[in-house]
């Protein structure tokens, strides 16, 4: 079947849940509760196989008046490398233009991936405090490894 893009509605977030605990597991994504899930929301766009099963996610989180984030990118390791990343990507990137946003951040392990989609790599000191409210949360805090990536739209 067809996997079909989606906004995220509120009976998507455990299947959400679901699948960033598996990136969690790779080792690429930080796991998220349920609480900030259903906070999130509106953020996300979802992948569907077609049916129920949620195959993909991706969120932008609003950051500033100039600033968002891309977040929470995950793609089932069954259908990698058929263009559904980016399809993801884009989709909260078309977001951001329509928000009136056009600086893009993230950080991620998967910088080929993001410098395929035009991110270049940027010193994390440029991206402002706030960014790092989540951070905290993390278990690497304060030894972040990941790469700040970032585009303009
Ligand atoms: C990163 C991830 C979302 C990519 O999804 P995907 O559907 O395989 O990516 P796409 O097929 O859309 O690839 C888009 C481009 O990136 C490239 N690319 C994808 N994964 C890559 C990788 N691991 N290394 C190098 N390039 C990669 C593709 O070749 C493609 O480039 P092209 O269009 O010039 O050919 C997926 O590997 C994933 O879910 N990883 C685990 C979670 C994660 O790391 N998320 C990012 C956290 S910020």
């Amino acid at each position: 079947m067809q996997n079909q893009l989606h906004r995220a509605t509120v009976s998507d977030i455990k299947g959400i849940h679901a699948i960033l605990l598996k990136g969690a597991e790779e080792g690429q994504l930080l796991p998220r509760s349920l609480s900030d899930l259903y906070n999130r929301t509106r953020d996300f766009y979802v992948l569907k196989d077609g049916g129920e099963q949620i195959v993909g996610c991706c969120a932008l989180a609003i950051v500033w008046e100039d600033l968002a984030e891309i977040r929470s990118l995950y793609v089932d390791t069954s259908i990698r490398r058929l263009g559904l990343g980016r399809l993801l990507a884009q989709a909260c990137f078309d977001d951001a233009v329509r928000f009136g946003l056009r600086r893009i951040f993230t950080l991620t392990y998967q910088s080929d991936f993001f410098a395929a989609l035009g991110f270049q790599e940027v010193d994390k000191d440029c991206l402002p405090q706030k960014i790092w409210a989540d951070c905290i949360h993390c278990p690497k805090y304060p030894n972040c490894d990941e790469t700040a990536m970032q585009r303009t739209l």
